[in-house]
């Protein structure tokens, strides 16, 4: 039969390519570009080398971005508070291509290197059966035959020299990295200890604070349902406006101030802990700058219940439900609440953090002359119980004392 396997260029799937080989399949690799630092021409060639029957190398950066980032980031996104979900978001666009070529190129099976400890595992493996339910997956790293044949790095690195794969020269830095376009996940290996901190040199997206620029970068980041649409930098005038440019320029400014840096224990689907270490540059801007345009035109109670919806969204997210009837009904009633998520926001990017400095919106739920400081109570006028725009006017269904004064 043939394999599409997610090939990434690196030892681990170089040896899967070869051992899929071995036991008798066509092999077709599949490298996604999803904006990670990668010799893309390096790997095809090796792949091709090591005899892929086909090699397929797609720029899905676009794509990412505007269907699996901007959902995101409308949705507020967080996994246990404090994860934006770099990885997790990555794997449902990476997985939805593979079935495409999977059946393009009449593929029964498709594999990955995934481990069989992660939550990676699971997200490209219940994307793959959504979109293409009759699949038969090959995970090596739950095979018995594979994974005891392979039990460290140094079994990969002899098979390696025996099957003519070119073995790292640089020697692998002492964790575990996932690259793309949202952030730089590192875990595992000397990090496995929660205690120890991470080397200073492990950061390879954002500078340490201590080392950022003495004085900020302004940026005002346009909004439309709940998207941005552009950022401009005040003082240098330059502006963006594709999302994929948009996104790139918001990591650059926010790599240059080391924003969006965590260090954290997590939860994995599969009932384990893990501490992972995260930088998440425009992503983290992108989230402060949303919660403010969203806040300032969202009506309040919708508010309350999109947010309800947005940790669940999270969490189908990293449980790998990106295709699923629930999750799919999630990301459409928080796309609804977008509708009228527009304006701008401007921003100090400054030392590892987002400042808010002001915000303008055609959609603005707020009333500057109903807030401003008249001295005395609005009786009779109050509660205004709903903030909506046409709605700004007292309610007479609702008298004094309803509702307690204190609400806010
Ligand atoms: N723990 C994070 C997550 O589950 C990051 C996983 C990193 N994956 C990897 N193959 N290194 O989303
Ligand atoms: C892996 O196990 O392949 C990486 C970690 C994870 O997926 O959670």
């Amino acid at each position: 039969g043939t394999v599409v396997l997610a090939y990434s260029g690196g030892l681990d799937t170089s040896c899967i390519l070869v051992w899929l080989k071995e036991e008798g399949y066509d092999v077709i690799t599949y490298l996604a570009n999803i904006g990670q630092e990668e010799d893309f021409d390096a790997a095809k060639k090796k792949a091709e080398s090591l005899g892929a029957k086909k090699v397929f190398i797609e720029d899905l950066r676009a794509e990412f971005v505007e269907e699996f980032i901007w959902p995101s980031v409308q949705a507020n996104a967080v996994y246990e508070d404090r994860y934006l979900l770099g990885t997790s978001v990555a794997r449902p666009c990476i997985a939805r291509r593979q079935i495409q070529i999977a059946r393009q190129e009449g593929a029964q099976y498709v594999s990955h290197g995934a481990t069989g400890k992660g939550n990676d595992q699971i997200r490209f493996e219940l994307t793959c059966y959504a979109l293409y339910p009759e699949v038969k997956i090959i995970a090596p790293w739950r095979i018995p035959e594979f994974y005891n044949r392979f039990v460290g790095r140094k079994d990969l690195m002899e098979y390696a020299e025996k099957h003519g794969i070119p073995v790292p020269v640089t020697p692998k830095a002492p964790w575990s990295m996932d690259a793309n376009l949202m952030h730089i996940s590192y875990e595992s290996g000397i990090l496995e200890n929660p205690k120890s901190h991470a080397p200073a040199d492990l950061y390879l997206m954002t500078k340490s604070p201590e080392d950022a620029p003495n004085s900020p970068d302004v940026l005002e980041i346009e909004f439309k349902k709940g998207v941005p649409i552009k950022v401009t930098h005040v003082k240098e005038g330059k502006s963006k406006d594709t999302p994929l440019d948009i996104f790139s320029y918001l990591n650059e400014i926010g790599g240059r101030h080391g924003v969006g840096r965590i260090d954290i224990v997590e939860n994995r689907f599969i009932g384990m802990k893990s501490r992972g270490i995260y930088e998440t540059p425009g992503g983290t801007i992108l989230y402060h700058a949303h919660l403010d345009i969203e806040t300032f035109t969202m009506d309040r109670e919708v508010r309350r219940i999109k947010q309800g919806l947005g940790v669940k969204f999270a969490e189908m997210l990293y449980n790998g439900f990106w295709y699923s009837p629930e999750c799919e009904f999630v990301r459409h009633c928080i796309d609804k609440s977008q509708e009228s998520v527009e304006g701008k926001v401007q921003l100090s990017v400054f030392k590892g953090q987002v400042y808010i400095l002001g915000r303008e919106s055609p959609k603005s739920l707020y009333n500057e002359e109903l807030v401003s400081s008249i001295p005395g109570g609005l009786s009779p006028h109050w509660p205004l119980l709903w903030n909506s725009e046409s709605i700004q006017t007292p309610n007479p269904q609702c008298p004094l004392g309803w509702l307690s004064a204190d609400q806010s």
